[in-house]
Parts: C-alpha cells; structure tokens; sequence
C-alpha cells in the first residue's frame, strides 16, 4: 500500500513513518521542512500523487486562536490535493474528548478540523488519542517556576507515543472506518498526581502544588478527557515509560 504521511517528521509522524516501513508499505513522508506546505497547497500534488491513503500529523505552530485558521485552510488544501490525486483513505489524529472543551480555542480547532473531514469528498477515519506521555514536560512548564509547579487536579488518561503510532498505523492499513477510534493509556490518573510521578522519577526537586486555576487543562470540565468504555487501551503505563532508558 502506498501511504503519504503528511507531519512525517514530527513525534507521531516520524515513528509512524519507520513503523509502516517496516511493515513492507511504501511511504512517502513529508512536511513543511521537506517542502509540503500545507498552509499554501505547495509540493502537495507531489506528495499525494499515486498514494492509496494519507494520513495527517501535522501540528499547529500555536495553541491560540490562530489554531483554527491553521487547521480550516490546511485540511481544505489536503482534501482537494487527495481529491485530485484519487486518494481513497483519509486519516486524522485528534483527541479523545476534543469537542467538549469548546473553551480551549486549539479544541475547537481540532474538533474543527475533525468535522470539515467529515464533510469532505473522501473515506476517511479519526483516530482520537488521549494526552501523550511526551507531552507531560510542556504541560509542567506552563505553570512552573523554580521552585513550585501548579496543576489543576483534571483527570487524564495518558499514553506513550509509540502507543498511540500502533493504534494510526493499524488504521490507516484497514479499510475506512467512516468514524472515529479512541486510543488511551492504561491508567486514569489526576494531571496534579501525574506531575508529582513525573518529578518524583526526574529527582526534580520542586513541588507540585495543586491549583484548579492553573494551565490550560484548569478549563476541562470533569472526565471529558478520560476515554469511554470503547476506547482501544494502550499498554504502556506511565511510570514504565518514565524509568525506561531512552
Ligand atoms: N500532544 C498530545 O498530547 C496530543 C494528543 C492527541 C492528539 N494530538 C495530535 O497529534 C498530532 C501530531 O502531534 P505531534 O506532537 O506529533 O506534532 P509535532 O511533533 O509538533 O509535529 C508537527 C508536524 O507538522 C508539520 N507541519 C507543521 N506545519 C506544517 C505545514 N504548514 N505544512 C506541512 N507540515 C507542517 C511539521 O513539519 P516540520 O517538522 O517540517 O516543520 C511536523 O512534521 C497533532 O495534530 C495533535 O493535535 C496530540
């Protein structure tokens, strides 16, 4: 099968681009730094030409109220590219719970992004992944000084990268799910605990202080990021994860 990873030199596109390599797919990797823009359309007909299915794992360069016009103009410029170029599987990642926290403005964009897929001229499926593991040192410096690190207690239900490139590659090899698959980590865990485990395993010596104010998941309301009873569960645990060698 041949699979153009558009965002292929990213966290999830890089590691997706070596797994479905190794799995005997031909695959065309591209993105910004490779010529593929696809905030202007360029070097996209090339990258698509003769492809079976694209997958999407480009990221915004900001979480702001610029991330909806990043998302509208980019997957408006890749569906008329696979329309054009007769792709017949388009895939996605967004996030588990993405269009219930419609205060968060990179939320709506995503979920923004989910539904002008939705709409468009091709099969297509979401994967929906909860927060990533690697994404746990951004989360921390948002609310972060010297010597205290402020998170609110939202529960997550993290998972690893790795974990979450299983899930994508296993879709985007199957036939169009026309619908959406949540893929999650093992445990459910308070985004305050989290940062403790986190320091605690870095011998970080600041403490984390719980405040239901702080950072931008202090806007999520209840469980919403926590994936439903039919969510793929990932098997990497956190704490593994965090003690293993890399
Ligand atoms: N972080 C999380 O916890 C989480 C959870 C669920 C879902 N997600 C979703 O996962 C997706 C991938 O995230 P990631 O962390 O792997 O992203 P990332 O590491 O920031 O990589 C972003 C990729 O997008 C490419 N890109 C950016 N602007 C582009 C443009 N105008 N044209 C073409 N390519 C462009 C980059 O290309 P260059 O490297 O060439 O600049 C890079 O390959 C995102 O859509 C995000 O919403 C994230």
């Amino acid at each position: 099968m041949k699979i153009t990873v558009i965002g292929g030199t990213g966290l999830i596109g890089s590691q997706l681009v070596s797994r479905l390599r190794g799995a005997g797919h031909e695959v065309v990797a591209s993105s910004l730094s490779t010529g593929v823009d696809l905030l202007t359309g360029a070097g996209l007909d090339q990258a698509l030409k003769g492809a079976d299915t694209v997958v999407n794992v480009t990221n915004s360069p900001t979480f702001d109220e610029a991330s909806p016009d990043f998302f509208r103009t980019t997957m408006g410029h890749l569906l008329a590219a696979g329309e054009r170029a007769g792709v017949r599987h388009q895939v996605i990642l967004s996030i588990v719970g993405v269009d219930q926290v419609p205060q968060l403005d990179y939320y709506r964009a995503k979920t923004l992004q989910e539904e002008l897929l939705r709409q468009g001229p091709t099969a297509y499926s979401i994967v929906r992944a909860t927060q990533f593991f690697e994404f746990m040192d951004a989360v921390i410096s948002w609310a972060a000084d010297d010597h205290t690190v402020r998170l609110p207690s939202t529960p997550v239900q993290p998972i690893a990268a790795a974990d979450v490139v299983a899930a994508l590659a296993d879709v985007a090899t199957a036939p169009p799910r026309g619908g959406t698959l949540d893929v999650a980590g093992p445990d459910v865990l308070a985004l305050d605990a989290l940062g403790r485990l986190t320091l605690s395993a870095r011998d970080d010596g600041r403490s984390v202080v719980t405040d239901e104010e702080a950072g931008m998941f202090a806007a999520v309301d209840g469980d919403v990021l926590v994936a439903g009873p039919d969510a793929r569960i990932a098997p990497t645990r956190y704490e593994d994860w965090l003690s293993a060698p890399r």
